[in-house]
């Protein structure tokens, strides 16, 4: 599955941004949310959410990188959230944290930072419906993949299939159309992609399609 970050897409035009994703095939739009302490920047809130959910009817992947996210999960379930994944980093209680997403009906993830070992979230995978594996420290759209990020989806995947589970395996970071197939190849089950869709070079209904090329030659 192909989820666009509206992180480098135009805020003036985000209407028109999310229906060019849409006619694109994007499957998720990917909601960055910063809050200047997890992350050093600040992009937005609810409120934004709450307009995307009126534009759209694609589920809305929230990434939350902030602090506590226990305080502020649910204000994000309200403006129309459907996956709400936030950093084992950032949460001490995580078995309660995806317990109590689901008890509001929505799928929940764990998000890992290319620093944390996968051992942080072991005990708690057979709770999460989609795993996110950073291949970037977050905080940035444009960075570059870091060279061994794919290693801990390979390994990620290893440790789910010996326990037979299936959660998502989301990857974030640095995912163009010249190496989605090997994140795919990977274990990656959903690739979030923002430069490579929204960029000056071309619109994102050819970039999404090129990337749909390139996971779709992964799969056969
Ligand atoms: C960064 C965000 C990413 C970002 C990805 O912290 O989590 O979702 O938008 O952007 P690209 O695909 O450009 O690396
Ligand atoms: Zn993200």
């Amino acid at each position: 599955m192909l989820a666009p970050s509206i992180l480098t897409a135009d805020f003036g035009q985000l209407a028109d941004q999310i229906r060019a994703a849409e006619e694109g095939g994007a499957d998720y739009i990917h909601l960055d949310v910063m809050d200047g302490h997890f992350v050093p920047p600040i992009t937005f809130g609810p409120i934004v959410v709450e307009t995307i959910r009126r534009i759209t009817k694609l589920p809305l992947d929230i990434h939350l990188m902030i602090e506590e996210p226990e305080r502020q999960f649910e204000a994000f379930i309200d403006a129309g959230g459907d996956i709400i994944n936030f950093h084992i980093e950032a949460a001490p209680h995580v078995d309660r944290l995806l317990r109590t997403i689901h008890a509001k009906n929505k799928r929940a993830g764990i998000c890992i930072n290319p620093g944390t070992p996968l051992t942080a979230i072991e005990e708690v995978l057979d709770v999460a419906d989609q795993i996110m594996v950073m291949l970037i420290n977050p905080g940035w759209g444009g960075q570059k993949m870091l060279p061994s990020a794919l290693n801990k989806v390979r390994a990620l995947k290893a440790i789910l299939d010996a326990r037979g589970l299936n959660p998502d395996i989301e990857v974030d970071g640095g995912v163009k159309a010249n190496n989605a197939a090997q994140c795919v190849e990977a274990g990656a089950t959903v690739l979030v992609c923002g430069s490579s869709v929204y960029n000056p070079d071309s619109t994102p209904q050819s970039n999404l399609r090129t990337l749909r090329a390139a996971i779709e030659k992964a799969s056969l």
